[in-house]
């Protein structure tokens, strides 16, 4: 059976700032259903060591990792038999604010000292070093905080193949030579081919030059990050690693995500059941204050981080039109003070009609899934996106920019045949596009049986991880037998260099 330890810095339901934790925390079970041997490692943060002390951990013996103490604690991922390591190390990760910002806001000034603690740790498991009787044959690393892994490994004799995959490429853990220094990288490493980039030490080239393969989280965005308008710099790279580099589009998780059994929600319906959908919106708009107009009025949703990759701003450009005309807001968003200044204005200018809710609210982004018509996802790039997800399986459309996870999940009527289309793209970026697909949406919306279709449609897909946990699973297997294990910092294209 393949042993692959997965190295996530989130990890739903424990820690979570967005989709990163979702698939950590779904995707090694649907692996450890397929038949592979999953561990998952995770640094210690407050909410993941209080999980340790609910569930009487364990731990190993301490490990030394430069001047810290470190200690491994062995936890369950709650409602699976997926096995979690905590990295214990309170100097580094047992501290309130967020994962990766102090309570100001700001980035902890030490996070490339956190994260290259944490891939030390993972190359002390991935090579026996770490007293565990249990190997990997291959390290799944996600995102920069795991990108020093495949660095780190490719210089030893014996080591376990590397997989890395890119949820987001706009976030490439940047830091300066002198950090560079500080963790002592060899010199040999800065270099345009290796880890530096632009005169800054990349810790996501880590993972995408020493990796045996580099996947995304859908073949969309697998496409995009090849070209200089997707690939923040890095495109050139992911050209030259075409051959390693694929797309697996992300599943979800069907059992906290579904309609038919969520608690969390007013009434739980299924696929047809419109009426009980109905009491949902009645509940939400009740729940936030928003007038009901007989639930005649079109209810448009918005979750997510409150960023520029996220589309906020053409969302706040069209959204007065649409109010006009009698449509209901309701945004759960948290993030930038820049986008919540206007949202909050608009929800003054507009009561009854608009709400926002700033802030992480789990319990209430179900209600919001559930209780609307619609949901709009603007994003400017979306390597995946899990909220149009969650909304196709609640019977809510969604209306989004055709990029990435979202053009390969949502098919608008205008390419898709009736018994496909379950929602609305907008092509050109911008507010214009989008105001043009708000506009098809809810012409849509008054033809009731026409939407009715349109809901059940995107009910009826199935996004669970069984398909996509097949393709990883295929993956590891492609590359485990040839696998060479004395990779010594090949540059691009992982040629041996002399
Ligand atoms: P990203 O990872 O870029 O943030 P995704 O769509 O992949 O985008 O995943 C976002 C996840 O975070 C979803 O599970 C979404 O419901 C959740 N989420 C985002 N913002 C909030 C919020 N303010 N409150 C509750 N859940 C949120
Ligand atoms: C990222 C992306 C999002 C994706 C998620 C999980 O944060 O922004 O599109 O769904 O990771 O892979």
């Amino acid at each position: 059976m393949t042993r692959v330890l997965f190295t996530t810095s989130e990890l739903y339901p424990l820690v979570k700032t967005g989709g990163l934790a979702d698939v950590s925390g779904s995707l090694p079970a649907a692996l450890k259903t397929a038949g592979v041997d999953v561990r998952i490692l995770l640094p210690g943060y407050p909410a993941a060591m209080s999980q340790a002390r609910q569930q009487s951990a364990t731990s190993l013996p301490s490990l030394q990792v430069g001047q810290y103490e470190v200690t491994l604690w062995e936890i369950r991922l709650p409602e699976t038999r997926v096995p979690v390591w905590l990295v214990d190390c309170p100097p580094m990760f047992d501290r309130s604010g967020s994962l990766y910002h102090n309570p100001e806001g700001h980035e902890w000034w030490d996070n490339a000292h956190r994260f290259a603690l944490f891939a030390r740790v993972a190359v002390l498991l991935a090579t026996g070093s770490a007293g565990t009787d249990w190997i990997p044959d291959l390290v799944h690393c996600n995102d920069w905080q795991s990108g020093l892994i495949p660095v780190w490994l490719a210089t030893l004799p014996q080591a376990p193949a590397t997989v890395f995959t890119i949820h987001n490429l706009a976030y490439q853990g940047l830091f300066d030579h002198d950090t560079f220094r500080a963790l002592g990288l060899p010199d040999s490493l800065w270099h345009w081919e290796r880890l530096e980039f632009h005169g800054m030490l990349s810790f996501i080239k880590g993972g995408l030059v020493y990796s045996d393969r580099i996947t995304t989280v859908s073949p969309g965005y697998a496409r995009e990050i090849q070209t200089p308008e997707f690939g923040y710099g890095l495109d050139d790279l992911l050209r030259h690693r075409r051959e390693h580099l694929s797309g697996i589009l992300n599943g979800i998780d069907t059992d906290v995500w579904n309609p038919a059994t969520d608690r969390l929600i007013a009434k739980r319906f299924k696929s047809g059941q419109w009426n009980k959908k109905a009491l949902c919106k009645r509940s939400l708009l009740r729940e936030t204050g928003l007038t009901n107009d007989n639930g005649e009025a079109p209810l448009i949703g918005f979750i997510g981080r409150l960023v520029e990759q996220k589309g906020v701003d053409w969302l706040l450009e069209v959204m007065p039109g649409w109010l006009e005309k009698g449509c209901r807001f309701v945004i759960l968003g948290s993030g930038e003070q820049h986008y919540e200044e206007p949202l909050q204005r608009l929800a003054e200018a507009w009561p009854g009609r608009v709400s926002v809710t700033f802030g992480y609210d789990e319990a209430l982004s179900h209600r919001i899934t559930a209780g609307c018509d619609a949901l709009v996802m603007p994003s400017r790039f979306e390597p995946c996106g899990l909220n149009q997800l969650y909304s196709l399986r609640y019977g809510t459309v969604p209306i989004v920019h055709r990029v990435g996870g979202l053009a390969d999940t949502v098919l608008d009527p205008e390419e898709a045949g009736p018994d496909q289309a379950n929602g609305f793209c907008f092509s050109s970026p911008g507010a214009a596009g989008l105001n043009e697909s708000l506009g098809r949406a809810l012409a849509a919306f008054s033809d009731k049986p026409y939407w009715q279709r349109l809901q059940a449609n995107g009910m009826a897909r199935d996004f669970s991880w069984t398909r996509s946990a097949r393709d990883y699973q295929l993956l590891y297997q492609s590359i485990l037998p040839d696998h060479v294990s004395d990779r010594l910092y090949p540059p691009y294209g992982g040629k041996h260099h002399a």
